[in-house]
């Protein structure tokens, strides 16, 4: 199972493969399993089915890791347009960025300048921004610039991040940003890590993340705790029974296409849900870490795809 996640995760960084896939019309077909559609328009339609359903939405334009200024303002001009919709349609739906999609490989100061750009403007419609966590290399750099964009004057609370606890370190992260009053989405990571910044053992990160989730339950903030993990989510709820903390107060975050059924359950059960939608042309590095976490997956949609 290790094997086939490691191999995953290699193929996500392919880039031949990549170019191949996005181009083509099967690899568009797999990805509708995990992907809202290729346009905004797509994104939008989805996000408003998904709100009917009661749930809120966090929007991702696909991509990262770009290599050029003007790519870097291209997929921002995405973000803003979002954020224009959202407000326009009255969705309840937020939008999650990554800090290499706005330059930050490129240029630190430009992904600063685009990242807090988008937050002035989610403000100004009383939106929020959610900066997604990459790999561990760009951990320290994450969290120092949400933290900065966040102390700016009438960005408190627009801005918030994600943080993994399959890391050593995220318990130090959860107690700066949350003494900052940073709202945190907790998930377990996706990305291949070594044993010397990340627990190698999947019990070591399900151990983590309950300790880290009663942590973020009894801080003053509105955090998420994004897992399709059904021990994650009884534990979640345990917590709170016991420590008496209304369901209002957090919220349970879950990724489009996986495990609706449970999305649907905890919505019925009275549980805040918000599923994270994706679209975008750039699709194949977050499909392959879809099937890196699940491979059986990858009989899931051959399956759906002969049926069809
Ligand atoms: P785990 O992987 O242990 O899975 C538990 C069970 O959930 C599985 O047995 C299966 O039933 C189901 N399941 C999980 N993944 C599935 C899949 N792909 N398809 C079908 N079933 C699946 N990571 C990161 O590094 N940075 C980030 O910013 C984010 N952002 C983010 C947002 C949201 C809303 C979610 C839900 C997740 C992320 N992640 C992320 C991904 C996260 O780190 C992690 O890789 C996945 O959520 C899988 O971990 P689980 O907690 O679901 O548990």
């Amino acid at each position: 199972m290790a094997l086939l996640r490691s191999a995953f995760i290699a193929l996500s960084r392919n880039r031949r493969l990549r170019r191949f896939s996005e181009r083509s019309s099967i690899g568009t077909k797999l990805s509708s399993r995990f992907v809202a559609g290729m346009e905004i328009e797509d994104a939008l339609r989805v996000a408003e089915a998904v709100n009917k359903q009661g749930m809120a939405v966090s929007l991702d334009s696909l991509g990262e890791s770009v290599t050029s200024e003007a790519e870097a303002h291209r997929a921002a001009d995405i973000y803003h347009k979002l954020l224009d919709a959202i407000a326009a349609r009255k969705l309840n739906a937020n939008v999650s960025v990554k800090l290499t999609q706005m330059g930050l490989e490129l240029d630190r100061g430009l992904a600063e300048s685009i990242a807090q750009n988008l937050t002035e403007h989610a403000a100004s419609f009383g939106n929020f921004v959610r900066i997604d966590m990459e790999d561990s290399s760009l951990t320290q750099v994450t969290i120092e610039m949400v933290r900065r964009i966040h102390a700016r004057p009438g960005l408190s609370g627009a801005i918030g991040t994600v943080i993994q606890a399959y890391l050593y370190r995220s318990e130090a992260d959860i107690a700066q940003l949350v003494s900052d009053g940073i709202r945190i989405r907790l998930c377990k990571g996706a990305y291949k890590e070594p044993a010397s910044v990340a627990f190698p053992k999947k019990a070591d990160v399900d151990a983590n993340y309950v300790r880290l989730t009663g942590i973020l339950l009894e801080s003053p903030v509105y955090h998420g705790i994004a897992t399709h993990d059904v021990n994650m989510i009884a534990a979640t709820k345990a917590f709170a029974r016991e420590h008496k903390i209304d369901a209002g107060r957090y919220e349970f975050q879950m990724l489009y296409g996986v495990r609706r059924d449970l999305q649907r359950d905890l919505v019925r059960e009275g549980f805040n849900m918000r599923v994270y939608v994706p679209f975008g042309r750039e699709w194949y590095p977050y499909f392959m870490r879809r099937l890196a976490e699940r491979p059986a997956n990858v009989f899931f949609i051959a399956k759906n795809m002969l049926r069809n």
